[in-house]
């Protein structure tokens, strides 16, 4: 039984091992998701859609497919991750963006191969990943070894060119070494950038700094809501002001998936699981 992190993250408290402890034995086998993969609903996951009109003029359109919190393990019904792979795998993406925390509790050969899977299944000329905090208090290197056999590579504070676009990641704030310095000065001269971090308290390393869009995941949208989506409960400082959705702060749109799986709470209420789908196009087009 692990009391520290396995991986390099930080933040991972006794309290939080002994809980990790305790629920590794309570959930084994896997039945919270069976039994909430029964609930009327809870396999439903929403396709939200947007457009950011940042292109230079007669440059080529770039759709972006974004998934986040997989949480792979005891608490997230498989039937759930594959309807999210089918949505993108329909929606004829350029760039497939995931989010990070693609497990919860431990990183295990089987818990990796499913989520290079998941990679697998939706087609994208360029897949492009970072980690959360879940992934680096495990074995995150088998995680990291799984998503490069499926064709993933890892954007940890480094950029990659897609003609007038970078696409830069950021490490996770909370638990990681974020470095916006690098991974901004890695796009060039890119006209356009856009950036993938875990969570959204990646925002205030990169406002005001010349990024068009900031993909995140990290707040389940609480994962428990009430009716309407308010969370009760969301972590870290800046989910609390973007707990999902799209938000246009500093220049910069903000796109906070809710995730698809769970962690302690293994289930959801008024935080249905989603994927974005958005269209990069032209200024006016
Ligand atoms: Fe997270």
């Amino acid at each position: 039984m692990p009391l520290r992190a396995v991986g390099r993250g930080a933040g991972y408290s006794f309290p939080r091992a002994v809980q990790e402890a305790v629920l590794r034995r309570a959930y084994a086998g896997g039945w919270p998701a069976r039994l909430w993969g029964r609930v009327p609903g809870a396999l439903e996951v929403a396709c939200r859609h947007g457009t950011l009109a940042v292109l230079p003029p007669g440059a080529a359109p770039l759709r972006l497919g974004f998934a986040s919190d997989l949480h792979i393990g005891p608490t997230t019904p498989p039937a759930l991750l594959d309807r999210a792979a089918d949505l993108l795998a329909a929606a004829d993406l350029d760039v497939l963006l995931l989010g990070g925390d693609y497990v919860f509790l431990e990183a295990t050969d089987a818990t990796a191969a499913t989520l290079a899977t998941f990679a697998r299944r939706i087609p994208a000329r360029h897949k492009l990943a970072v980690l959360g905090n879940h992934d680096l208090w495990t074995w995150h290197g088998r995680l990291e070894r799984a998503l490069e056999s499926a064709g993933v590579s890892l954007l940890t504070n480094r950029a990659i060119r897609i003609g007038d676009v970078a696409v830069f990641g950021l490490d996770d704030p909370w638990t990681g070494a974020p470095d916006a310095d690098a991974a901004l000065a890695a796009c060039g001269d890119a006209s356009v950038r856009i950036g993938l971090v875990h969570s959204p308290d990646g925002m205030p390393l990169v406002w005001d700094r010349g990024v068009a869009a900031l993909f995140c995941g990290h707040t389940h949208g609480g994962q428990v809501a009430l009716p309407g989506g308010r969370p009760i409960i969301v972590p870290g400082p800046a989910g609390k002001v973007w707990p999902w959705g799209r938000h246009e702060v500093g220049g910069t749109s903000l796109f906070v998936s809710r995730g698809l799986g769970g962690v302690e709470v293994p289930f959801r209420a008024n935080a249905e699981p989603d994927v974005w789908v958005v269209d990069v196009t032209s200024v006016g087009g």
